[in-house]
Parts: structure tokens; C-alpha cells; sequence
């Protein structure tokens, strides 16, 4: 079991380099099966997902190099074969290669998803598109057997934006004959990431990152070419950070666009930080005024920051509320908050939190990935010092944390026991 240990109260300066976004990277690789040809991805980060992933297709035959941010997988000796569910269910993006295995070889078999447990978290709106397409699915215990004759494009409408069956749907439907057509698409940065690796492949997605995303299916792929986008929600963190602690902490290597809505509520709140080309330079404000903030989706506050924000809401001037509208489970980390000196009423997925409470150094718990992220912020901020367990929650998705917040000056250790 790994840990991480914080001694908080230190002021934080210098220069934290944002790595490639999580949520591209593990649907970037996966739509490398589409292709025999060669890859290259660059500004990869270095995550325990990337590493489960890139296990997953040596299984399948890939050959893999992956050195200096740089991601080479050749294709050329790729097989369909069975993902078990020891490597399926330690993320959710496993279910990606339901939509690039299908769209390369007409069959699938694969097991159920993992990921964190941040609400009932359900497949429908995939598996109702893939059965769109005429696929067949079979459940047999946790394993989906999928299979199809011939692919054939679609007119969808998404019920609700989802990320992943927007991408799932890309993946199974480049080399479909004829035209897929998605409305009500999710628009989130990351999947214009994948569409412009699948284009740079050779494939016709026209439209990703509007509501409305047009397919037109090839006949094959050729070699693909991909810059990961920086990581959104990491950018986030650090400039929730550097709002809290920051004495011209640079977050750099980011698109600011990609966080409208965060830095939007942290100048609501009082916040200084200004933008420099590709950075954000953020200090720490006094007298934070109290702010609301509710998750949707993109370009709406992000779920996956709703955490980080939480232990944010702490430290202004007055009530605030929050609410999370995309998952049923994303308040966990409260019990957690309110052990370190915290006014946190939760009811449902609202919270009314009351600063400023001082926040003091606790044995706590990472109970999922931002939760992990929540509680490291409130342990910078608390005096004393905290220990965070079950911290492999958040490795999973933050790339080389420990040394990116030593290099600004906190005190901070990983302990692998
Ligand atoms: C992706 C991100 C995750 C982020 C989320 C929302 C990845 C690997 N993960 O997750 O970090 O929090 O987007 O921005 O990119 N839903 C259904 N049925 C489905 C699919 C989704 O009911 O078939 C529900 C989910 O339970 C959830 C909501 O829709 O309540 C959003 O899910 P979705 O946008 O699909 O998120 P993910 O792709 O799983």
C-alpha cells in the first residue's frame, strides 16, 4: 500500500510542467488497434493507467517503445484476443478497445470495466450505439462477447453527451461502410485529441469537439501521429494550488481555454493569476470571497475538479454551495474534510461548505482519483502533518506528483509499504 506524507503550510513557487491529459492518453492508445501501420504519440505521461494499457496491447502483439514522453507502437504483428478482466477492471478505459477491436476485426471479447467507484457508473448509451450498428452482444458473466458481419455507419442521438460512447462510437465507426453521424455529442478537448490521431491515420471525423460529430468510413488505416493534449484536470489542481499557496507559481505547458470555467470561479472568488502564452502564473489571495460551483459538462465546471474545489470552498469567507450533476458518488471525500477541521454539510450531491475553517494535518484516506486530489490539497494547506493513504487512487491519473511538488518547495514524501 502506498502513501503519501505532506507537511503543510509551505508557500509554494517556481514552475510546474503540466503532462498529457489522462483521458486522451487511455483512448489514444487503444485507437492505435485500428491500424497495422506505426504510431507515434507524444507528451505521454507516465501513469499507472498508461502502463495497464500498454500491457494490455504487448498482449495483443504490439511492440512498444516508449522514451522521453514519446510513445512508438508498431502494429505490424497485432492479434484479436480476449482482455481479461484482471487487466479490464483496473480502468475504465478498458472499454475502449470494445470500439477499436469491433471496428478492426467484427469481434470483441472483453470484460467489464473497472475505474473508480464514483457513482453506478453503467455502459448503456455504448453498448445501445454498438447494438445500433448491428452488433451483437453477448454478456457472459463479466465478459461481453461482441460480434457484427459487416459494420455499417449511423444516424445517433446521445441521450446524455457521454465521453466515453462518444469516442467508443468514433473508434467502432471510421472503418464502418457508409456515414456515421453523432448528435448530441460530448465536447470535451479530448476528443478532438482522438480525432485528430484517427485523421492523421487516414481517418474522416469531421466536427469533434461540436455536438454534432460526422464520420465518413475508410477502407483502412495508415500511420498515425498525436500530440497529447496537456491534462486539464491536472492543470486545475496546480492552479487550485497556487490559489491557496502560490507565490507566482507558474503552471505551464497548458491551454487555458480548457479551464474557462474554473478560472472564471476563481476570479469570482478573488483570485489573482494572470495568463502567459502557455501559462498560468497564480498566487495565493487573502480574504477569499465565498463562490458557488456546480459540475457539468464541457465547457462547464468539470467533474473530475469538483474535489479539488471542495477543499477550495474551505478556505472562503462565508457559505458556499456545491453541487455535482454528473456522478451519484462524488462526495466521499467529505468525512475526510471534516476530520481535518472542515464545515462540510453534505446532503445527496449538494454540499453547503462554511469558511474559513483552518484545516489540521490527519490521517486521511484517497477513497477515489480526485478524491486523492482533494485531500492532497487540504493536506498542503493544514498545518501539521498529513498522511494520505491509499494514494495509488491518485498515481493513477498524476503524473510524477511527488517530485512536480517538491520542486516548488513543499515537503511532501511517497512511502510504498
Ligand atoms: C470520462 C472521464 C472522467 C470524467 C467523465 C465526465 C475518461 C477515461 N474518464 O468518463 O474522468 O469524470 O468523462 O467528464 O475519459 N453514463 C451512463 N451510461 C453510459 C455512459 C455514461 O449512464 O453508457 C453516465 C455516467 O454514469 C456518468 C455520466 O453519464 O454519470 C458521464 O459519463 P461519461 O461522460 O460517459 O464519462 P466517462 O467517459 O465514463
Amino acid at each position: 500500500m502506498k502513501k503519501i506524507i505532506i507537511e503543510g503550510r509551505k508557500k509554494i513557487s517556481g514552475t510546474i510542467k503540466i503532462s498529457g491529459a489522462k483521458n486522451s492518453i487511455v483512448a489514444l492508445i487503444p485507437a492505435t488497434v485500428l491500424t497495422n501501420g506505426k504510431c507515434v504519440i507524444k507528451n505521454v505521461p507516465d501513469i499507472t493507467d498508461v502502463k495497464t494499457l500498454l500491457e494490455i496491447m504487448k498482449d495483443l502483439g504490439s511492440v512498444i517503445t516508449f522514451e522521453n514522453d514519446t510513445l512508438t507502437i508498431d502494429n505490424k504483428n497485432l492479434q484479436n484476443k480476449l482482455i481479461d478482466e484482471k487487466h479490464a477492471s483496473k480502468l475504465r478505459a478498458s472499454y475502449y478497445f470494445m470500439g477499436s477491436l469491433i471496428g478492426k476485426y467484427h469481434k470483441v471479447s472483453i470484460a467489464y470495466p473497472g475505474g473508480c467507484v464514483i457513482g453506478s457508473r453503467p455502459i448503456d448509451i455504448h453498448i445501445d450505439a454498438f447494438k445500433k450498428m448491428g452488433i451483437d452482444i453477448i454478456e457472459n458473466g463479466s465478459i461481453f462477447d461482441m460480434s457484427v458481419d459487416e459494420l455499417n455507419g449511423i444516424q445517433i442521438y446521445l441521450n446524455f453527451p457521454s465521453v466515453g460512447a462518444t469516442i467508443n462510437i468514433m473508434l467502432a465507426s471510421v472503418l464502418a461502410k457508409g456515414t456515421t453521424v453523432i448528435e448530441n455529442a460530448a465536447k470535451e478537448p479530448e476528443i478532438s485529441n482522438i480525432a485528430s490521431f484517427l485523421n492523421s491515420m487516414g481517418a474522416r471525423v469531421f466536427g469533434a469537439g461540436t455536438s454534432r460529430i460526422v464520420i465518413e468510413g475508410v477502407e483502412s488505416l495508415g500511420d498515425g501521429f498525436v500530440e497529447t493534449i496537456p491534462d486539464r484536470i491536472e492543470t486545475g489542481t496546480y492552479v487550485i494550488i497556487g490559489a491557496l499557496l502560490g507565490n507566482n507559481l507558474r503552471v505551464e505547458n497548458v491551454i487555458p481555454t480548457h479551464i474557462e470555467a474554473l478560472l472564471y470561479k476563481l476570479k469570482e472568488a478573488g483570485v489573482k493569476y494572470s495568463l502567459d502564452g502557455n501559462s498560468i502564473v497564480v498566487s495565493a489571495t487573502e480574504n477569499l470571497k465565498p463562490i458557488n460551483v456546480k459540475t457539468s459538462v464541457y465547457p462547464g465546471f468539470p467533474t473530475d475538479l469538483g474535489q479539488p474545489i471542495s477543499t477550495f470552498l474551505t478556505q472562503c469567507n462565508g457559505e458556499c454551495l456545491f453541487e455535482e450533476t454528473i456522478y451519484e458518488n462524488r462526495l466521499r471525500h467529505v468525512p475526510h474534510l471534516n476530520a481535518m477541521g472542515a464545515n462540510v454539510k453534505a446532503f445527496d450531491n449538494r454540499a453547503i461548505i462554511t469558511g474559513k475553517t483552518p484545516l489540521h494535518g490527519r490521517k486521511v484516506k484517497a477513497t477515489d482519483l480526485r478524491a486523492g486530489a482533494s485531500m492532497l490539497v487540504a493536506g498542503l494547506i493544514a498545518d501539521g502533518v498529513t498522511e494520505i493513504q491509499n494514494i495509488e487512487h491518485l498515481l493513477r491519473g498524476y503524473e510524477r506528483i511527488v517530485d512536480k511538488l517538491s520542486q516548488v518547495g513543499v515537503n511532501i514524501k511517497l512511502i510504498d509499504e
